[in-house]
């Protein structure tokens, strides 16, 4: 059982290898190696290690957050955006008052778990004055719930009542800047076609001014690949300590297999230096084992509800599908067995123990569950993986496993595991 999925790493100075069951990396003897390799028994050596604990796996329904979809609208039309210009493949619309208030109103009322409401969209700072009422409704009708605000914008419309507001209720701000001019605006234009650099960095100017915190999350495309790691990250690490480089997942922007994984590499190599890249992907890939993530979900859409203007309710602004409906704010068909049914439905499938045996499944920190829907609501088969994840994750998790088997031994511990501590501090991860 402990064998199970037995993930031989590497057989050089001895056999380091991975068991997934208890998530724990060992140095195995030649003869169970063999044994292994020859799928012969090995009750001998699984009765072994039965006393040490084994890892539970858990499944979190509690709502944590609450994201208005404020604008299914866009200032901008970059080039990879996999919402369609803000719209989600629908028309652009503005969350109005009533809807906004029903929301919170509603979902805060049935679940006194969420401690979160994101803004969010296409661009939320369209429609700035339902913002501001939600902030102000919340304020007089929950002020015992220490609810936090955050804002995921591209960055280009602020102005003196925005900044005043953004400080008032200390909304966390996540700003869209992918790098230098010529690259940032090579995909973040505007509908005229013009880049949305220039006027970031003044935005972000006045941010700093107003000593207003706020993150950076920069898509990584193939356009990138013109630009070291290292100076992308030091280019944007000028503006704030917090930043997110992920990579681009539409396939007209994605970079090569080997390419995501020469960054991967490196960015990796600089957590044992002074000078740490952080790649949100090799984060998630180093937490994960680090912190022995236990969660069984794939993604957070069970603990997640999201609102579109028109007030339908889903479990993820990317699984807009029928079968997700969870009612409408506005109407009484939303309750809490809507939601109830909802949670039920994806508690089948937004799991990890439905995927194929791959020796990491149980490692895999996040997959976006709406690219599996096909394979995942067929309620009896296994979840396949697209054979691109599926490479990743095993050359990652293969080479981060191997490397920090050699840090242990090589003193560079102390230097990671400060890196890693001040990455989730950072990003308020653990
Ligand atoms: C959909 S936007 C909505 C918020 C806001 N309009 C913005 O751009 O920040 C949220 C984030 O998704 C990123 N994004 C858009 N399309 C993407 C894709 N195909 N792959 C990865 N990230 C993408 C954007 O760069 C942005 O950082
Ligand atoms: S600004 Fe955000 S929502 Fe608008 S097109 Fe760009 S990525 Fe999409």
């Amino acid at each position: 059982m402990f064998f199970e999925n037995c993930k031989i790493l590497t057989r050089e100075k001895g056999n380091i290898a991975y068991l997934p069951y208890k998530k724990q990396l060992v140095e195995l003897e030649d003869k169970i190696v063999s044994k292994i390799t020859n799928k012969e028994d090995l009750s001998e050596f699984n009765k072994k290690l039965e006393n040490l604990s084994d890892v539970k796996f858990e499944f979190c329904d509690e709502v944590k957050s609450l994201t208005l979809m404020l604008a299914t609208k866009c200032n901008l039309k970059c080039t990879y955006c996999y919402a369609d210009e803000g719209t989600y493949g629908e028309s652009e619309e503005l969350m109005d008052e009533i809807t906004a208030i029903n929301s919170v109103k509603k979902i805060l009322s049935q679940h006194p778990s969420v401690e979160l409401i994101r803004f969010f969209g296409g661009e939320p700072l369209l429609n700035f004055k339902v913002l501001k009422k939600v902030c102000e409704y919340v304020e007089n009708y929950f002020s015992n719930k220490n609810i936090k605000f955050a804002v995921g914008t591209n960055g280009t419309i602020l102005d003196g009542k925005i900044i005043n507001l953004l400080k008032k209720y200390d909304i966390k701000v996540l700003i869209s800047l992918d790098g230098p001019k010529e690259l940032h605006d090579s995909n973040r234009i505007d509908k005229q076609g013009l880049g949305s650099h220039s006027k970031i960095l003044k935005n972000l100017e006045m941010l700093k001014a107003e000593d207003i915190q706020f993150s950076l999350q920069c898509t990584y495309t193939k356009q990138h690949q013109k630009i070291k790691l290292h100076d992308l990250s030091s280019y944007l690490k000028q503006f704030t300590s917090t930043i997110a480089i992920a990579p681009c997942r539409l396939p007209t922007g994605v970079v090569e297999i080997k390419d995501e994984f020469d960054n991967f590499t490196r960015s990796l190599e600089s957590l044992f230096t002074d000078q740490p890249v952080f790649l949100a992907d090799v984060m998630h890939h180093i937490s994960s084992i680090l912190y022995k993530n236990n969660i069984n979900h794939f993604c957070d859409a069970n603990r997640r509800i999201v609102v579109f203007p028109n007030g339908d309710v889903y479990p993820c602004e990317l699984l807009k599908f029928e079968k997700f409906y969870m009612g409408n704010v506005n109407r009484n068909d939303f309750d809490i067995s809507g939601y109830k049914n909802i949670q039920e439905i994806l508690s089948t499938f937004n799991r990890k123990d439905r995927l194929e045996d791959y020796w990491f499944k149980y490692l895999i920190p996040s997959i976006c569950i709406s690219n599996h829907i096909n394979d995942a609501i067929q309620k009896d088969s296994k979840i396949k993986l697209t054979e691109k994840v599926v490479n990743l994750n095993d050359m990652y998790f293969t080479h981060v496993l191997i490397r920090l088997y050699k840090a242990k031994t090589n003193n560079e511990w102390d230097t990671l595991i400060e890196n890693i501590k001040y990455y989730n501090k950072m990003i308020d991860l653990k």
